[in-house]
């Protein structure tokens, strides 16, 4: 049981680092940096020197080469290539290590997870960032994440949790993860459909509270991408409509929590309540910066592991109030 510990704890470490990775390849707008899948200009890992990039070219005439972009997409399927590999050691381990048949369950499950996110970063590319698609690609990421955090969680049986006890607490734990989920799908619809900067100020947007929104075009998840989709293609006010429900949404998310942490803090589980408290301050902080300071990488790249962070902390908590 150790090794699956191990190994599932090294599973977050690197999702968590494939995250990053991900996001910063799609904020330096590198998401086609290398037009083919899984080789970048048919090199295992990009093209250095000018006879490589020479070749590369002569293979991709229509793809002229940028190495700033081709670097963080290759990087980013490496290591995802990589935590493939631990998905693979962690069946493995899982079948021949432990008789608990929900680790079994759980890592296979993970292991085909990890295969559709590979088919989907190659759909990413050939199917020139169709936002649907990107949207799909990112949340697979998030639900991976988790399922090494599940199976670390049951692999290791911490001791404090045998002692909390806040099954009271599952209606509003539950709501609190779908609002979650439904605002992570929000903001990655943002960044998938470049509306990160539809709304220049704060807290107004575009100098109103009320702005021209567009909505049946802001979520058509069956938009044109034209010959691709990179800098996207909607006009403002659908950008806007998008960006738009993000904020409202963090409203509602904030209040939700709010209630979820009032009864944790009145319940075994209070430091529960206050990290989630941290993590929710920082992410609407974060989220704000992005906006004034017209999206800083690092902040951006914050925002998106924060919410990550958030994602399991909810989780935790309702790993522990659905306990049998
Ligand atoms: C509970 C609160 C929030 C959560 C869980 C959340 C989550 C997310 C996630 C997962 C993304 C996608 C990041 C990416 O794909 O790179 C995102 C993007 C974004 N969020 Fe939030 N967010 C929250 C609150 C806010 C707030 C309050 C604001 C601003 C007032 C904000 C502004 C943005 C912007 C501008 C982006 C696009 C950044 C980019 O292009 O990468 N967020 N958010």
């Amino acid at each position: 049981m150790n090794s699956i510990k191990n190994l599932s704890f090294i599973g977050i470490c690197m999702a968590f680092v494939v995250i990053a990775l991900g996001a910063w390849t799609r904020l330096v707008d590198a998401g086609l940096g290398c037009p083919d899948w899984p080789g970048c200009y048919g090199f295992v890992f990009w093209p250095n020197d000018e006879v490589e990039i020479a070749l590369a070219e002569s293979r991709f005439p229509m793809f002229p080469y940028d190495i700033n972009k081709a670097i963080p997409e290759q990087v980013h399927r490496l290591f995802a290539a990589a935590l493939g590999l631990v998905a693979i050691l962690l069946v493995y381990l899982s079948f021949t290590k432990t008789k608990n048949n929900s680790i079994k369950k759980l890592s296979l499950f993970l292991l085909i997870l990890i295969c559709c996110q590979g088919l989907f970063g190659y759909l990413t590319v050939s199917l020139n960032l169709l936002p649907i698609v990107v949207t799909t690609h990112l949340f697979g990421g998030f639900a991976t994440l988790t399922l090494f955090y599940f199976i670390y969680l049951k692999s290791r049986n911490f001791e404090v949790f045998n002692q909390i006890n806040i099954s009271k607490i599952r209606l509003i734990a539950s709501i609190a993860f779908v609002v979650l989920i439904f605002q992570i799908f929000l903001g990655v619809w943002t960044s998938t459909n470049y509306a990160s900067l539809a709304c220049a100020d704060f807290p107004t947007c575009q100098g109103s509270y009320f702005p021209e929104m567009d909505f049946r075009n802001g979520f058509n998840l069956n938009q044109e991408v034209g010959p691709n989709y990179l800098y996207g293609l909607l006009d403002n006010p659908a950008r806007v409509a998008i960006h738009y429900s993000h904020r409202v949404s963090a409203l509602f998310v904030t209040f939700i929590f709010l209630v979820l942490m009032s009864r944790l803090w009145f319940s075994d589980a209070a430091p529960l309540a206050s990290t989630l408290g941290i993590l929710l301050i920082t992410q609407i902080t974060l989220g704000i910066i992005n906006v004034v300071y017209v999206l800083p990488l690092y902040v951006a790249i914050a925002h998106n592991l924060i919410a990550a962070c958030l994602l399991l902390a909810t989780f935790t908590v309702n790993y522990l109030a659905w306990r049998k």
